[in-house]
C-alpha cells in the first residue's frame, strides 16, 4: 500500500488509543485503553482523573501497540497526534508523549483534529478488505459526525476540504445520551446502555419531541433532555415511586420503551437531516461517525435513507466509531501527504474547530 507508515496517538477525552496505519487506510495495530470503569461511579469524565489516567496507560499501549505491528522505528514515516478539540490535560500527554518520541527517533510530526480523525475513520479498511473490495467514499459528500462532544453536518468537495451545513446549538448528541442514560439509571456511558435497553422495548409508541431548527441543519438536543426529564418523572410518579426516592429504579418495561422513545427521536432528526442534506447538495457517497455512529439503530436508519437516495453510506465497525487512534492514522496521513508537519512547540487547542460555514 502507498502512503505513509504512520504511528497515531489519541488522548483528547477518556480514551488511550495508539495505532500503527499504512497509507491512512491499513490497520497494522490499534489498542485503545478505555477509562470507562473509571469514570463510571461519578456517571461522566473528571478531567483531572482522565489525563493522570492517560499518563498511567500511555507506554504499556505504545508497547502493545508496538509489538502487534511488528515493526521497527527506521521502518515508521512519521508520528500523527490529536491536538484539540479535547480535555487540555488529556490532549497535553498525547502530545509530550508524541513529541518526545518524534525528539528521540527524528520522526516528522503531524497535528491532528480529533473531528477530522472520526471523519477519516470512513476510510480505514477492515481486516480483508482491500481497496477494490471496500464501498468508497466519493466526493461531494455529506459527513455527519456525532460524538460526546460535537454534533455537525459538513460537505466534503475534496479531501481536507470542509464547509459547515450545521451543528448543535447546545449539547451534542453523545451528551444527550449520556444525560438520559443517566436520568434512567443505565449506568455510564450513557449511548450503549441505551442502545441495549431499547431493544428489549416492547411497546414503542413513547413519544419524544423533536427540535427541528426551521429549515436549517443545526441541531438541538438539550429541550429533548429536559422533555426526557419530565417524561421520566411522570412515569416514576405512575409507578407510585416516591419523588424522593431516587435508589428506586423505574420497572424494566417502561425504562426500555423510554429508551427507546429517547434513541427514536435523536436518531430521526440527525438520519432525516443528513438525508436532505445529501439530497441538496448532490452528494455521491454519506458517511458517518463519532461514538454514536456506533449505535445500531442510527446506523441503520441511515443506510435506509441512503439507499432510498441511492448513494452509498460509509460508517465505520463500531470499534472505530469511537476515540481510537487508527482514526488520527488515518487523517493524519492525509495532512502528511499534504507536506503538514508539526513543531516541538505544538500545544493543545481544546476548542479547534473543523469546519466554518
Ligand atoms: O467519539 P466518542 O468516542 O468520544 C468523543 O469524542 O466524545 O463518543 C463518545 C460518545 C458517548 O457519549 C457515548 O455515550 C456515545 O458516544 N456512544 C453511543 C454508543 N456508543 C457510544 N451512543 C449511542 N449508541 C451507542 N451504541
Ligand atoms: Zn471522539
Amino acid at each position: 500500500m502507498s502512503g505513509p507508515l504512520l504511528l497515531s496517538i489519541e488522548s483528547s477525552c477518556d480514551e488511550t488509543g495508539i495505532a500503527v496505519v499504512e497509507g491512512g487506510r491499513r490497520i497494522m495495530s490499534n489498542v485503545v485503553a478505555s477509562q470507562v470503569a473509571l469514570h463510571a461511579p461519578t456517571g461522566g469524565i473528571v478531567p483531572e482523573l482522565a489525563a493522570r489516567a492517560h499518563l498511567r496507560w500511555i507506554v504499556p499501549t505504545l508497547d502493545e501497540a508496538w509489538a502487534a505491528a511488528g515493526i521497527r522505528w527506521r521502518d515508521l514515516d512519521g508520528i500523527a497526534v490529536t491536538y484539540g478539540p479535547g480535555l487540555a490535560g488529556s490532549l497535553l500527554v498525547g502530545i509530550n508523549f508524541a513529541k518526545a518520541l518524534s525528539w528521540v527517533h527524528d520522526m516528522p510530526l503531524v497535528g491532528v483534529n480529533h473531528l477530522e480523525g472520526h471523519v477519516y475513520a470512513a476510510w480505514l479498511l477492515d481486516p480483508g478488505e482491500d481497496e477494490t473490495s471496500k464501498v468508497e467514499p466519493v466526493f461531494p459528500l455529506v459527513a455527519l459526525v456525532v460524538s460526546g462532544g460535537h454534533t455537525f453536518l459538513a460537505e466534503m468537495t475534496d479531501h481536507l476540504t470542509y464547509r459547515l451545513l450545521g451543528t448543535t446549538v447546545d449539547d451534542a448528541a453523545g451528551e444527550a445520551f449520556d444525560k438520559v442514560g443517566r436520568l434512567l439509571g443505565l449506568g455510564y456511558p450513557g449511548g450503549p446502555a441505551i442502545q441495549k435497553a431499547a431493544e428489549g422495548a416492547v411497546r414503542r409508541d413513547v413519544r419524544f419531541p423533536r427540535a427541528w431548527m426551521g429549515d436549517s441543519y443545526d441541531l438541538s438536543f438539550s429541550g429533548l433532555k429536559t422533555a426526557a426529564r419530565r417524561i421520566v418523572a411522570d412515569a416514576r410518579a405512575e409507578e407510585g415511586i416516591d419523588p424522593d426516592d431516587a435508589e428506586t429504579p423505574l420497572g424494566e418495561a417502561t425504562t426500555a420503551e423510554l429508551a427507546w422513545g429517547f434513541q427514536d427521536a435523536v436518531v430521526d432528526v440527525l438520519a432525516t437531516k443528513a438525508a436532505r442534506a445529501a439530497r441538496e447538495i448532490g452528494a455521491r457517497s454519506i458517511i458517518l461517525g463519532g461514538g454514536v455512529a456506533a449505535n445500531a439503530c442510527l446506523r441503520e436508519r441511515l443506510a435506509g435513507e441512503a439507499q432510498e437516495l441511492g448513494v452509498p453510506l460509509i460508517v465505520p465497525r463500531p470499534g472505530l466509531c469511537t476515540d481510537n487512534g487508527a482514526m488520527i492514522g488515518a487523517a493524519g496521513a492525509r495532512r502528511f501527504e499534504a507536506g503538514e508537519r508539526a513543531a516541538l512547540d505544538l500545544d493543545a487547542r481544546p476548542s479547534l474547530p473543523l469546519a466554518r460555514r
